[in-house]
């Protein structure tokens, strides 16, 4: 008797150690049944008020998704979790690295068995104040509509949606926490919306406010060097310059406080004869217009010295090449932006400049552990 008790001790904790892996917590070894099952434990989400330094715009509030601490909670997990990709070896996060300011330092994303996409990886910072839709064509209107894609995306996840919910609903960890951010009661209700809305909350708090710029300029703790202030005043946000001068006048696109305007724009990178000639035709696809072919979202600068390489297609390593690029002033293409002028550095402006744009890097958004991963 004492023996099949032992045995019987020994399978029991055997079956409910198959269920509980280290992170990332999911089950594979559960039974079938685990997908419809009552969830009990807490059901009542706390509302979460996303705290927003008084110089940066209002956030876009989406009605159809308030933030709650346990949703948060529950989107940063997802968001780490490589449960979330195909045979649970691919996370976002593996492509949105907080140390790179979310993006992965390539050139052009790499998903799942080193397959390689066709755009360069976002900054996911500072997305409450983009109401103009995501990606560099802005596809999506919603941030939760645009976190179905990446699962989905043979280049990126390359998973099915009903293989991430069957891991998620026979998971010991998951359903309680849908429970607790969501109120549902079986985990059938786990579903594809709840979870890309509990991810979109997570990146809705990625707020990057505290870069030297903001320091010197709204928190009066910190000063310019002498070169900062040059690359700042002189050459950075000057827009009221002669008709016919040349000059940089970055902050006509990338406006502080947000550093870029989230509008679409042809900032003269190809060299088409035609407008019907980009390789990438970036919010012309979205639009249907001809005219919108070559246009990608004007993306914030914020924390610019952390996301190389640049660009949608990442064609520019350094930021160095970027203000070559600029200073060339596009190819006169129809639709390029009137803005777009080209003009000439000296040395000295040109480090001015770059010191400039270093000082808009954010050490408290690389650092802070509300961004990082949950399972390390
Ligand atoms: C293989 C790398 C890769 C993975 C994995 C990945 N992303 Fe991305 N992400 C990208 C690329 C590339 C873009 C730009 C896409 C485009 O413009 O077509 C992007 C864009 C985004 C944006 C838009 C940001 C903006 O400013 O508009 C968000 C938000 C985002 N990703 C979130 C996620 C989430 C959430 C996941 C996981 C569900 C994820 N990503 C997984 C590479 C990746
Ligand atoms: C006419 C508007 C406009 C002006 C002026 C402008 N930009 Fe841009 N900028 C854009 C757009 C649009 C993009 C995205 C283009 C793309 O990827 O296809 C961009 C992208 C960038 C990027 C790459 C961002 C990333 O995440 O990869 C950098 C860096 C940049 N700009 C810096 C500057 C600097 C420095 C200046 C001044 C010398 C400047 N920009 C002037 C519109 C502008």
């Amino acid at each position: 008797m004492q023996r099949v008790l032992i045995i019987l001790a020994l399978a029991i904790l055997f079956l409910s150690a198959s269920c509980e892996p280290d992170p990332p917590p999911h089950c594979d070894g559960c039974p079938e049944e685990f997908e419809d099952r009552p969830i009990t434990g807490p059901a009542s989400a706390t509302a979460y008020s996303l705290e927003v330094p008084d110089y940066l715009p209002s956030p876009v509030v989406d009605e159809t998704n308030p933030l709650t601490v346990e949703g948060i909670d529950l989107g940063r997990r997802l968001f780490y979790d490589k449960i979330m990709g195909r045979d649970s070896a691919f996370a976002c996060a593996d492509c949105h690295q907080q140390d790179k300011a979310f993006t992965d330092g390539r050139a052009l994303a790499v998903g799942i068995d080193g397959r390689q996409g066709t755009r360069s990886a976002m900054s996911i910072v500072n997305l409450a104040f983009n109401p103009n839709g995501f990606n560099w064509d802005g596809a999506f209107d919603e941030l939760w509509e645009q976190a179905v894609h990446p699962v989905e995306n043979m280049l990126e996840m390359d998973e099915d949606w009903d293989d991430v919910l069957i891991r998620l609903r026979r998971s010991d960890d998951y359903p309680e926490r849908f429970r607790a951010a969501f109120g549902i009661s079986r985990t059938s209700d786990i579903t594809q919306e709840l979870a890309v809305k509990a991810i979109a909350q997570f990146e809705m708090t990625i707020i990057s406010a505290d870069s030297h710029f903001d320091r010197v300029v709204y928190q009066n703790s910190a000063f310019f060097t002498e070169e900062e202030q040059l690359g700042a005043d002189s050459l950075f946000f000057v827009e009221d310059v002669p008709i016919g001068t040349l000059h940089p006048g970055c902050g006509h696109c990338h406006n502080k406080p947000s550093f870029g305007d989230n509008r679409f724009k042809n900032n003269g990178l190809d060299a088409v004869s035609s407008l019907d000639d980009f390789s990438d035709k970036g919010f012309g696809e979205v639009s249907g217009s001809r005219f919108d072919n070559g246009k990608f979202r004007t993306p914030t600068l914020r924390n610019i010295a952390l996301t190389a390489p640049y660009m949608h297609d990442g064609r520019f390593a350094t930021l160095e090449e970027v203000l070559d690029h600029y200073a060339a002033g596009g190819h006169g293409v129809e639709n390029e932006d009137p803005n777009i002028t080209g003009f000439s550095l000296n040395d000295r402006e040109k480090q001015a400049l770059l010191a400039f744009l270093r000082s808009l890097t954010d050490e408290s958004l690389t650092e802070n552990s509300q961004f990082s991963s949950p399972f390390e």
